[in-house]
């Protein structure tokens, strides 16, 4: 089930890492956040590598929808409420910032970049909208209340003007062209800023973990403040028109874009090993709201979901001097990839960001989430089977819709086999 954008193949094939290589930063990780982080360096100035552990863009990102918007949910009223006014206008300065750049890049990366406001709709509590609305425009944005396009049934949406939608993958593959770029070539020791591939290493003097889900279990205590979603999506051919992209924010948790002659359906989300709607339900809602449609593409994500709303982005822990992470971008991974390279950048070339301090990712994270993720990962470890995950030991689960091992505690999976399919776990299930 390959997603509408692998139609796009790269035809530039880095090299393997052999031997040692030296630079002033390391990226791991060759998806959106990685390119986007090693581009912005390098034009900084820094010599930078970056370490893919297949080949660059076979991860999450050739499975997001690609919707750049810096409507992220209700975040901003839950912002002020948790942080600050000013904190949460540079977390919304931030992400109009980045659709701007994705804007001004497409010019020279042909990306298939359309303009189209977003729009998030409730079935119910229209409330809650318009007190969002009233807070955006507060901080400087003109979000407005807008009808809902005519086939939802809904009673309230909020429109954010002048947000946009690409194709991901020409676009990281034209951003990736002129990086130094070692593909196959995993990661499988960082020993302070040295990591070691399968034939080669690198000495660097700085380390960004851009790997999705961060790799190294004994520092920052990821495992523990992160947890995976799955989310399900269908292409589908003589659908409605649509010239906005759309998240309900209840309810169903459907999503929709267009991309050409086929509207992107999305939806079904469920913690990854645990139960929930998948394709089952995605399908059954195409059947009753897009009778005579087609289905022409069928594919499923996986988003690393933070436990307060906001990524984890800056010093890896407190124990790993000059390594860095950027995760937990909650389903909004490319406008948040590109403000997690903007505040990496700004940290290692010395400025100061306004965003740098709420995303510290050893901030306090809310105590009751941070229990309740610990509860379900302790419950699935002691599940007593002998089909566990390499990661950390859980349970792992069967998922009949995909045919996987899924493992509800960081979401790892693997195929029928064994063989990885989604990190954190680094090497194959013993099935
Ligand atoms: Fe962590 Fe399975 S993903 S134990």
């Amino acid at each position: 089930m390959e997603s509408v954008w692998k139609e796009v193949r790269n035809d530039k094939k880095y090299p393997t890492l052999k031997g040692t290589v030296r630079a002033d930063i390391l990226v791991i990780g060759g998806g959106m956040a990685g390119i986007l982080c090693a581009r912005r360096l390098t034009e900084e100035g820094k010599r930078v590598v970056l370490l893919e552990s297949e080949r660059i863009g076979t991860g999450i990102t050739a499975k997001t929808t690609a919707v750049l918007t810096a409507q992220h949910d209700l975040l901003y009223t839950d912002m002020i409420r948790r942080f600050n006014e000013q904190t949460a206008k540079a977390y919304l300065d931030a992400n109009l910032d980045a659709v701007r750049t994705f804007k001004a890049l497409s010019e020279e990366i042909p990306c298939d970049f359309e303009e189209r406001p977003s729009v998030q709709f409730m079935v119910s509590n229209p409330s809650c909208l318009e007190k969002e609305v009233q807070v955006v425009q507060k901080l400087g944005f003109a979000a407005k209340m807008t009808e809902p396009p005519w086939f939802l049934e809904s009673t309230a949406a909020v429109e954010y003007p002048g947000m946009a939608q690409f194709h991901p993958l020409k676009f990281l593959f034209g951003a990736a062209k002129d990086l130094q770029i070692y593909e196959n070539s995993r990661v499988l020791k960082l020993d302070g800023t040295v990591a070691y591939a399968q034939q080669g290493k690198v000495e660097a003097q700085q380390v960004i973990v851009a790997t999705h889900f961060p790799f190294i279990n004994r520092h920052g205590f990821y495992f523990m403040k992160l947890y995976q979603s799955r989310s399900y999506v269908l292409a589908l051919e003589n659908a409605p028109e649509l010239d906005v992209t759309v998240a309900e924010l209840e309810g169903d948790g459907i999503y929709l874009r267009r991309y050409q002659n086929l509207l992107l359906l999305g939806g079904g989300d469920h913690r990854t090993g645990k139960k929930g709607g998948g394709f089952d339900f995605l399908r059954d809602y195409a059947k009753s709201y897009f009778p005579r449609a087609k289905e022409k593409f069928a594919w499923a994500n996986q988003d690393c979901m933070s436990l307060d709303g906001l990524p984890y982005v800056g010093a890896y822990s407190p124990h790993t001097p000059d390594v860095y992470v950027a995760t937990g971008f909650n389903a909004w991974g490319m406008t948040n990839a590109m403000v997690a390279a903007k505040v990496l950048a700004d940290r290692i070339c010395g400025r100061e960001n306004p965003l740098a301090e709420a995303l510290r990712p050893d901030r306090t994270v809310l105590r009751k989430q941070l229990l309740c993720n610990i509860g379900a990962t302790v419950s699935d470890f002691a599940i007593p089977t002998i089909k566990r995950c390499p990661h950390l030991g859980c349970a792992l689960r069967w998922n009949p819709q995909e045919h996987s091992w899924d493992c509800p505690c960081h979401g790892s999976r693997f195929d029928e086999d064994g063989k990885l399919l989604d990190t954190p776990a680094q090497k194959n299930a013993d099935l």
